[in-house]
């Protein structure tokens, strides 16, 4: 399992006269005129008019041609990757980052080493440079490949977008490369990723980015009285842990605001006696995608040095069926000392999040973002393409939701109203975790009671954390979302 070294993207001022071999040259078209790049000249340029002017290439999104060109003298040819950019009007940060994925993976399959790539003067360098980070992403790390015989893209030199500064490349590359680190997470199996295993990927990274670890064992998290956690985490053989990794830029003060992301950190979910049935419930592997995000944006962050301290916090537990699970009508008593009936063992994620929540706050959160791939309601109402956003305070919700949208990992604002109270009101207990439709709005609303008067924001990202076909800049699996949001978030603070 080699790790995927990265990408090398710089601006460029011209085309080069001819490419090196293994070199491909990009040329990004519009579907409506002006459809080639204004940086695009001679007969490069009236090729790619002629072959798009005909028709051959409409320029639609997700769309990609390679052609011939002659170069120089003596017939020799040089490779030319019409890049579709869809509708002039309509490109923007988003369709710059889907465009630099399909580039970069036409390219790559095409075994180029190199790529320069002629974009409209309009691009977004930033979002382009992230676009080619993710689409570089391969998750078949348990296959067997020769190293010789595939050649990486190892350069990416963007011509035509104007100026653009290293900091900004950089800022795509560190977002790009933590989003890739959450991706390998989620999409690595249960089986080698139980909860103390995640634990130990997070300290290793908090070495490497000199992060302070505060994690918890079983046994701390049993003296503390997380029975969310311990609860969800008892069936397995594999004991639960509470992640927690802290930045602090020098000269932090104690009162400072202190930006808490607890993210759900299942390792699998089965469902326990609760259980699921089989179709498609290896994707639960995929369940501590939040954690995994939380703490990719910490990576990132930790790198990016923004002036103001950030904490990740994630209850990494197993979720499995065993004659120590926990059962339908067992009660725990959480961390905040309220308790809650576990109706249904298969709604684990607000169990372990409610500890998560009270927890951070516990160590001195002014501002949580939570993120869980909560609930399958959450897809019915709003597919893949947008995560559910609840918070108890319109300011932070409207912080987070402009975030992700910079970021382009869209949300969608759901409300969280004791509207919905009987969701969650138990004969027997403070709470109870399932009491039917709509649960994603429920679920959100007892952890809300978690999050009390601290402004608080909820992402709902089990449709958008998994896709069951490739994207442009990503392949079927683990996306990575919530990392760019946060960091968006977090730098756009500064
Ligand atoms: N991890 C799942 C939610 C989920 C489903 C994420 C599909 C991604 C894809 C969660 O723990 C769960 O099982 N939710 C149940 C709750 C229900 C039984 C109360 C659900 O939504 O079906
Ligand atoms: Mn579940
Ligand atoms: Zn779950």
């Amino acid at each position: 399992m080699s790790e995927q070294k990265s990408l090398s993207v710089e601006v460029g001022a011209a085309l080069p006269a001819a490419d090196g071999a293994g070199g491909v040259v990009g040329v990004g078209v519009f579907t409506d005129g002006p459809r080639v790049p204004e940086a695009l000249d001679g007969d490069l340029r009236e090729l790619c008019e002629r072959v798009t002017g005909e028709g051959e290439f409409e320029g639609e999104e997700g769309t990609t041609l390679l052609i011939h060109a002659p170069a120089g003298e003596g017939g020799t040819l040089r490779r030319v990757l019409l890049v579709g950019l869809g509708a002039r009007a309509e490109f923007d940060a988003a369709a710059a980052r889907r465009a630099a994925g399909a580039a970069v993976r036409a390219a790559k399959s095409g075994r180029a080493g190199t790529l320069h790539f002629v974009v409209p003067s309009s691009t977004d360098v930033r979002a382009l440079a992230e676009g080619a980070h993710l689409g570089l992403y391969e998750n078949g790390f348990y296959q067997k490949k020769d190293e010789e015989d595939s050649p990486r893209l190892e350069r990416l030199t963007v011509i035509g977008a104007g100026e653009s500064s290293v900091e900004k490349l950089e800022r795509a590359r560190v977002v790009a490369e933590s989003a890739n680190w959450a991706r390998r997470l989620a999409d690595e199996p249960g089986l080698s990723l139980p909860p103390r295993e995640f634990a130990r990927r997070a300290a290793e990274m908090a070495e490497e980015f000199g992060l302070k670890v505060e994690s918890l064992g079983v046994e701390e998290i049993r003296a503390k009285g997380m029975g969310g956690l311990l609860g969800v985490g008892q069936g397995s053989e594999e004991p639960p842990a509470l992640i927690a990794v802290r930045y602090e830029p020098s000269g932090a003060k104690e009162d400072d605001e202190l930006y808490a992301f607890v993210g759900k950190g299942i390792t699998f979910d089965t469902g326990g006696i609760s259980i699921k049935h089989g179709l498609d419930m290896y994707e639960m592997k995929s369940d501590m995608a939040g954690g995994a995000a939380a703490l990719g944006a910490v990576r990132a962050i930790a790198q990016l040095k923004p002036n103001c301290r950030v904490l990740a916090v994630v209850p990494a537990a197993e979720n499995m069926p065993s004659g120590k699970s926990i059962k339908p009508g067992d009660i725990v008593r959480t961390f905040a000392g309220r308790t809650i009936e576990c109706v249904d063992t298969d709604a684990e994620g607000r169990l372990v999040l409610v500890d998560g929540i009270a927890y951070a706050r516990h160590l001195g959160a002014t501002r949580i973002v939570d993120l869980a791939t909560l609930t399958g309601s959450i897809i019915v109402a709003l597919g893949s393409h947008r995560a559910g956003l609840f918070s108890n305070e319109d300011e932070w919700a409207r912080q987070v939701l402009e975030a992700s949208e910079r970021a382009g990992e869209p949300a969608w604002r759901m409300p969280v109203s004791d509207d919905y109270k009987k969701r969650i009101e138990s004969m027997i207990a403070d709470y109870k975790n399932y009491g039917g439709r709509p649960d994603a709005t429920a679920a959100a609303l007892l952890l809300s009671k978690f999050a009390g008067e601290t402004p608080w924001v909820h992402l709902d990202i089990a449709g958008t954390a998994w896709h069951d076909a490739p994207t442009p800049y990503a392949p079927k699996g683990a996306s990575g979302a919530g990392v760019r949001t946060l960091v968006e978030l977090v730098l756009s603070e500064e």
